[in-house]
């Protein structure tokens, strides 16, 4: 199969079957010949059921202290359930959108999303299993409104790898120190693996900021350089910073320090 026919089956997919469609064969046999021609950004498609709530309808976001309350824990893995969804559909757009970016790269992306459908699928699970369903909460679109700023493979890597999933590696394993203090192990686990496959993400985003790196200034102002409307640096960062996966993820001690000790100027 064609990478370019997968990503945009999985990118135009009407429902939620087809948006976790595995590439027939495996990703070892998926081909890149005829990469096509780029697309920009369109809102994907979404089921009834599964669309972008209102402002108003959504929830906040629970607290931790909150957790021992079913209906918290709910909410809070129905929330990333809905982060991991915004990913693969990203991922799948980002292939269609760099046509042109080297194979390693794009390779590299169809690994991430096969693993970001394995994510969104064992949220879902983990949401049957506590008695709901995924589109049960109202859902927002967050990560989607960065993508009308994103124009070359750099942006695209220190939005999504480097931002996004970047401040992940925080928020992942400071909830699933939160779910076992509740004595939830089921989602405390789910979270811990989370966490583990988003330090190869970071990984893959560290290795292309390298890559893609403008000589003239340090990683770290190339990274600042691109970011997307809404999404400073600062949104990198979660509750608690993990140093030690950022390190895990090949990202540099000057790199990490100056995400760690950055704050807007006004
Ligand atoms: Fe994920
Ligand atoms: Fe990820």
């Amino acid at each position: 199969m064609e990478l370019q026919e997968w990503a945009m089956r999985v990118f135009t997919a009407d429902c939620l079957e087809e948006k976790l469609l595995a590439p027939e064969g495996g990703l070892k046999t998926l081909t890149d010949h005829e990469p096509g021609v780029a697309i920009p950004w369109s809102r994907p498609p979404r089921q009834a059921g599964i669309q972008i709530s209102s402002n108003k309808s959504r929830k906040k976001f629970p607290k931790p202290n909150s957790l021992e309350r079913l209906d918290m824990r709910i909410r809070c893995l129905h929330t990333f359930a809905n982060h991991e969804l915004m990913a693969l559909e990203l991922m799948a757009w980002a292939l269609l959108k760099f046509p042109e970016a080297e194979r390693g790269f794009r390779m590299g992306l169809a690994k991430i999303l096969l693993d970001e459908q394995e994510h969104f699928r064992l949220y879902s699970h983990r949401l049957d299993a506590m008695g709901t369903q995924f589109g049960d909460l109202p859902i927002n679109d967050h990560f989607w409104r960065a993508a009308t700023d994103i124009s070359t493979p750099l942006d695209w890597v220190c939005t999504m790898h480097l931002t996004f999933e970047q401040a992940n590696l925080d928020h992942a394993l400071f909830y699933s120190k939160h779910f076992r203090n509740v004595e939830d192990d089921a989602s405390a686990d789910l979270m811990y693996r989370i966490f583990e496959d988003e330090i190869l993400h970071v990984k893959f985003g560290s290795r292309w900021l390298h890559h893609y790196h403008q000589p003239d200034k340090t990683l770290f102002e190339t990274y600042e350089s691109c970011m997307t409307r809404h999404n400073p640096p600062s949104r990198a960062r979660g509750p608690v910073f993990q140093e030690e996966a950022r390190r895990k993820a090949g990202l540099s001690d000057d790199y990490i320090q100056s995400l760690k000790l950055w704050e807007p100027n006004d």
